[in-house]
Order: structure tokens, then C-alpha cells, then sequence
């Protein structure tokens, strides 16, 4: 198969692209240079000539605080783009896995969010991301539509690597502890978007790894397993505050645990535990020279 991945300089795409090019396909992975989502012009007609009987659309606007001032950029890329691709590719009959965020929904729930659950966005870039699903489906009913949480990779930014750097520093660590999640390696993503493709999935799905945490919980356990993985650290202790002891331009959902039932029908294997996932990516990237 043709594969287009979108995004693969991001900690999602980095994996997608990995995995499929490891699987024989023959795998398209155009840099924002190439393709840039601020230009969803450019994006249609980029698709249009690859041709590509798989689109993966990993790219996005992800810096959840400034989008709260970047408003136009994050609908640009998160909305506007995502429709023209999944458009460009409803016009040659090529299929869609567009991915998107447990920042859809509010938080207020108290049982693991269902794909048909109301979304209700908090913020600027919650609403980009769903208005985005929204125009792929009516650009491409059959679009299918991967919503997952709390990711984090070997490659590119994230919520480990930042615990990493400051306990290494010796400074202080103050974590949130009550806002409810669940961790989710963006390997175990990758490997689910392919039993996405083989099957032919279409409509949406959530998944993240199994279990859940708080931000809180999270960092402790990255500095449980770094300490055991032979990270040399200098801070190891978390302290935890309230979200309100940690004011952001964005507001966060304070519980957006996904119920992963339905995904899990077609998986042939039980969802990995986050702790198991966070462990094995801490051994790769102590192992890791340039990540
Ligand atoms: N990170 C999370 O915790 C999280 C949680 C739930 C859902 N998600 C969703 O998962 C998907 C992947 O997220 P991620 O964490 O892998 O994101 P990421 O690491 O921030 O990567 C974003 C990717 O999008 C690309 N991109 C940004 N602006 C672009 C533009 N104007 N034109 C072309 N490409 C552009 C980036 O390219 P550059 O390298 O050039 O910037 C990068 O490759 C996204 O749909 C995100 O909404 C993420």
C-alpha cells in the first residue's frame, strides 16, 4: 500500500512512519516544508499528487496554551487543512485516519469518555481539533477518526523528557495532581493505527493505554522508573498541587479518561498498562544517543 503520512517530525509520526515503512509499504512522509498546513490550499493539492491510498494525519497544531492567542493558526491547521486533505483524498477514493485528542470533551465526567459522548471543548485548541474531526467526516464520511491522550514519545517534546530535564537540573518538581488522564505511548498509538488501516476501520475510536493517573502520579512514576532505568537524577521527589496552584492560559479537562471498548474488538492483544509502556520508553531512551 501507499502511505501518506502526515507530521512525521512529531512524537506520533515519528512512530506512524516508523512502523509502516518497517512494513514494506511504500511510505510518503512530506515535512511541513513540503506541506504546510498553515496553506490548506497547498495541503489539498500536495495529497492530490501523492495519491496515496492511506492518509495519516498526524500533523497538528499541538502548543495548547498559545493557541489561546494563536486562535487563527490552530483552526488553520487543526480544521481548515485537515478538511482540504480529507477532501483531496475523498476525490481520488483514498481513506483517512485523522488523529485527534481526549481535549475534545470538558472533563466532566466521572466514567471513562465513550466515542459518542458529548464534545464540549474548554479551550481554543480543543475546538480546533474538533471542528476538525467534524469538517473530515463531511469531507469524507468514512474518515477514520483516532482520538488518544497524554502522549508522549521517544522523539519530540514532551511531558516525560520535561520531568527528566528538571529532576537532572535538581529543581524543584510541582506536579498537578488532579487532573485525571492516562499516559499513552505513542509506539502503542502507532501499532493501533495499524490495526486500524488493516481493518478498514472507519468512524471513531478512542485509544490510550490502559489505566489511569494524574499528572501527579505520572511524573512519580517517570521518576520511579528513570531512577531504575540508571537516569542519573537530582531531584527525586514530586510535590503535588492543585490545578489551581499552577495557573495556564488554557483551561485542561480535569478528568478525560477514555473508554477504550470499543477499539479493543479489534485488537488482538490486551492494551498495554501505561506504567509497562512508560518503563519500556524509559530503557529506550536511556539507550537513545540524538533523542
Ligand atoms: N501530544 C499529546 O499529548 C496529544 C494528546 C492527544 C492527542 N494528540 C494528537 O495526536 C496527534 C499527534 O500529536 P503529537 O504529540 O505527535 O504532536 P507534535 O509532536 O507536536 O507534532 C506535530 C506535528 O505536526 C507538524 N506540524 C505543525 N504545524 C504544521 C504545519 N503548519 N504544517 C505541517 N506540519 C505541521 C509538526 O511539524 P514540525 O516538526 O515542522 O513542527 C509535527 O510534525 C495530533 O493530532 C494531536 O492533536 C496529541
Amino acid at each position: 500500500m501507499r502511505i501518506l503520512v502526515t507530521g512525521s517530525t512529531g512524537q506520533l509520526g515519528f512512530e506512524v512512519l516508523r512502523l509502516f515503512s518497517q512494513s514494506g509499504h511504500e511510505v510518503i512522509a512530506p515535512v511541513r516544508q513540503e506541506l504546510d498546513f498553515l496553506n490548506p490550499k497547498q495541503v489539498a493539492e500536495g495529497v492530490r499528487r501523492f495519491q496515496a491510498d492511506w492518509v495519516i494525519n498526524c500533523a497538528a497544531y499541538t502548543q495548547v496554551d498559545r493557541a489561546e492567542s494563536e486562535v487563527e493558526q490552530a483552526f488553520v491547521i487543526n480544521r481548515d487543512s485537515a478538511a482540504r486533505l480529507a477532501g483531496a483524498v475523498a476525490n481520488y477514493g483514498g481513506k483517512v485516519l485523522h488523529v485527534s485528542t481526549d481535549f475534545v470533551f470538558d472533563g466532566k465526567q466521572s466514567r471513562p469518555y465513550r466515542e459518542e459522548d458529548e464534545a464540549h471543548p474548554l479551550g481554543v485548541y480543543g475546538r480546533s481539533k474538533w471542528e476538525g474531526e467534524q469538517a473530515v467526516r463531511t469531507a469524507l464520511p468514512e474518515a477514520t477518526i483516532l482520538r488518544t491522550a497524554w502522549v508522549y514519545g521517544v522523539h519530540g517534546h514532551n511531558f516525560v523528557k520535561t520531568i527528566l530535564r528538571v529532576a537532572r537540573e535538581g529543581k524543584p518538581l510541582r506536579v498537578v495532581n488532579d487532573q485525571l488522564g492516562t499516559p499513552t505511548w505513542a509506539r502503542d498509538i502507532a501499532g493501533v493505527i495499524r490495526t486500524l488501516v488493516q481493518n478498514r476501520a472507519r468512524g471513531t475510536y478512542h485509544y490510550t493505554n490502559a489505566g489511569s493517573t494524574s499528572w501527579h502520579g505520572f511524573a512519580t512514576a517517570i521518576i520511579a522508573g528513570a531512577s531504575e532505568t540508571g537516569f542519573a537524577l537530582k531531584t527525586t521527589t514530586v510535590e503535588d498541587i492543585p490545578t489551581s496552584g499552577y495557573p495556564t492560559p488554557a483551561r485542561r479537562p480535569a478528568y478525560s479518561v477514555l473508554d477504550t471498548l470499543k477499539i479493543q474488538s479489534l485488537l488482538t492483544t490486551p492494551i498495554p498498562h501505561w506504567r509497562d509502556s512508560l518503563n519500556k520508553m524509559l530503557k529506550e531512551l536511556h539507550s537513545c544517543a540524538d533523542c
